[in-house]
């Protein structure tokens, strides 16, 4: 498939794991890419490895340094398709929540939430004028359900709701908007702790963690012509754990202990 012969697509956070797959599909379907990080080194490394990739430094915390992204992606490619709204912030809990600083607060919410904000803000033009333009944007299981980490979580649902907020807005001029809802990925993002992911696994109804494959595989659909009349939405990618709780099934399902009803 060639979804995205002659687009031009941006991606945020994309040196590495879950936006460095999305580029290499979008590309894959015939897309150029613009890989933007804030991590100027992550950003060359994965542009060297994607064909038709474009490496940019790009920190969604700062509107100037992501509204020239922006206008870079356009001055670049001739015109901007689509964005990927990928680079976050999760700042682990502390142990009680009243010590939790403002500090982590303020950064997880700017980073997910209005970054992801920032980001369609400079783009939306462009990707009306294009006629075809899609946002899609990396959320979490995190959004929808109590998996830990207060402000991530907090920001990840905020995310959903700025997807059909601004879904609403862009209809009319031809942008669909929509959200990707990842459960655990296994990314570099998870290094020094693949014991938890190895604990994870039984968790998930499928029996595994994700791959970033699996949510470039839906981004990629939700960004293409084959979605044209879906938008507004949130998708989980998740193995099934929003939908199924398998402890309880199984605790549930398990033999009466002696003197139990
Ligand atoms: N990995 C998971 O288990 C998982 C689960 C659910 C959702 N997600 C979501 O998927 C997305 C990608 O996750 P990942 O695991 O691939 O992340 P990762 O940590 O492996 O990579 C994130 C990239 O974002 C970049 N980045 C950080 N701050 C930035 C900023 N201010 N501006 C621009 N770039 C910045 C980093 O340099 C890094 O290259 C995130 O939105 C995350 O919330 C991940």
């Amino acid at each position: 498939m060639r979804r995205f012969e002659d687009h031009g697509a941006l991606i945020t956070g994309a040196g590495q794991g879950i936006g460095e797959a999305i580029a290499r599909r979008l590309a894959a379907e015939g897309a150029r890419v613009l890989i933007t990080d804030v991590d100027g080194e992550r950003a060359a490394r994965a542009a060297e490895l994607i064909e038709g990739a474009v490496p940019y430094v790009c920190d969604v915390g700062d509107r100037a340094s992501v509204d020239a992204a922006v206008a870079y992606a356009v001055e670049r490619f001739g015109s901007l398709d689509v964005l990927v709204n990928n680079a976050y912030s999760c700042t682990p809990d502390v142990p009680l929540f009243e010590d939790e600083p403002d500090e982590h607060w303020a950064r997880d919410l700017d980073l997910t939430l209005t970054g992801a904000f920032r980001c369609a803000r400079a783009a939306m033009p462009h990707l009306a004028a294009s006629g075809r333009g899609a946002i899609v944007s990396i959320g979490s299981v995190n959004g929808e359900q109590d998996f830990g980490n207060h402000a991530y979580s907090a920001a990840k649902a905020g995310l959903a709701s700025l997807t059909r907020t601004l879904a609403g807005h862009a209809a009319p001029r031809g942008v669909r908007v929509n959200l990707v809802a990842p459960g655990t990925i296994h990314t570099d993002g998870w290094k020094g702790r693949e014991a938890n992911l190895e604990r994870a696994a039984p968790h998930y109804p499928v029996g595994r963690v994700g791959r970033p494959d699996d949510v470039a595989s839906a981004v990629a659909f939700l960004a293409s012509s084959d979605a044209g009349w879906i938008t507004g939405v949130t998708l989980p990618v998740d193995g099934g754990i929003l939908s199924a709780n398998v402890a309880l099934r199984q605790a549930l399902a398990g033999p009466p202990v002696s003197g139990e009803r």
